[in-house]
């Protein structure tokens, strides 16, 4: 019998520590890294460079199967984006970019057509899958799901401070509302909810360190 790799599923809202615990955790096992929304952000990109309105769904689905995207790896640094050859680093990362991410990630055609995208990552020896709906929808017999929490006034904070080591500028208080606002529509879209996966395991990282959260992951990976 052939096994697929092993997949370690994490969802979360914004700001939780997804990304940041999802690629200690890789690097630790030397499991591949899918940041699933790299994949929603970098849709949203193109859809701007192209002209491509944010809600024509048809476009938007045939613009998404095609995305000309490289993940620069490097473990010990953050990786380099490439969208049709042009560095987009920074841009993916920037609030403005998050919410329109959002808004492509709430049609049917969009996700349809990242959907297989995405499960191509499952690779040997394993992968680390970050996202909103990793548990619960593109890799539902993931051997490990997590749904990673924090309050939300941490989690401003926490992203407040990444974007600010990145030479952005928001003030906390313009950053809470983007989240609640993201938060708001993530959780209540029809299509692929943010919602723990019924066998999800809630870890709730409010007042703990990157270590703690990433040796717990890792001690439920063990355990299995
Ligand atoms: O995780 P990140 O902030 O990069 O995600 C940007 C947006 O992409 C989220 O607010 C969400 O709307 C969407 N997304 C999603 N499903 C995923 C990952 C991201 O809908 N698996």
């Amino acid at each position: 019998m052939i096994l697929n790799p092993p997949v370690i599923a994490i969802d979360g809202p914004s700001g939780s520590g997804k990304g940041t615990i999802a690629r200690r955790v890789a690097d630790a096992l030397g499991f591949h890294l899918l940041d699933s929304g790299a994949l929603y952000r970098l849709t949203a990109i193109a859809a701007k460079n192209k002209g491509i309105s944010l809600d024509d769904g048809d476009a938007l689905a045939l613009l998404a199967r095609d995305l000309d995207i490289r993940f620069d790896g490097n473990k010990a640094r953050s990786e380099r984006i490439l969208l049709d050859g042009e560095d987009v680093t920074l841009e993916v990362r920037q609030e403005s970019t998050g919410a329109e991410a959002s808004a492509v990630a709430g049609l049917t055609e969009v996700r349809t057509a990242l959907l297989e995208r995405q499960r191509a990552f499952q690779k040997a020896p394993g992968l680390v899958a970050d996202g909103r709906d990793m548990g619960t929808h593109v890799f539902p017999s993931a051997l490990v799901k997590i749904f990673l929490t924090a309050s939300a006034e941490e989690r401003a904070k926490r992203r407040h401070k990444q974007l600010k080591d990145k030479g952005m500028n928001v003030t906390l208080a313009a950053l809470s509302r983007d989240i609640e606002d993201r938060d708001r529509r993530d959780s209540e879209r029809s299509v692929a909810p943010l919602k723990p996966a019924r066998d999800a395991r809630i870890l709730d990282s409010s007042g703990l360190s990157i270590e703690a959260v990433t040796n717990t992951v890792l001690e439920w990976v063990a355990e299995l």
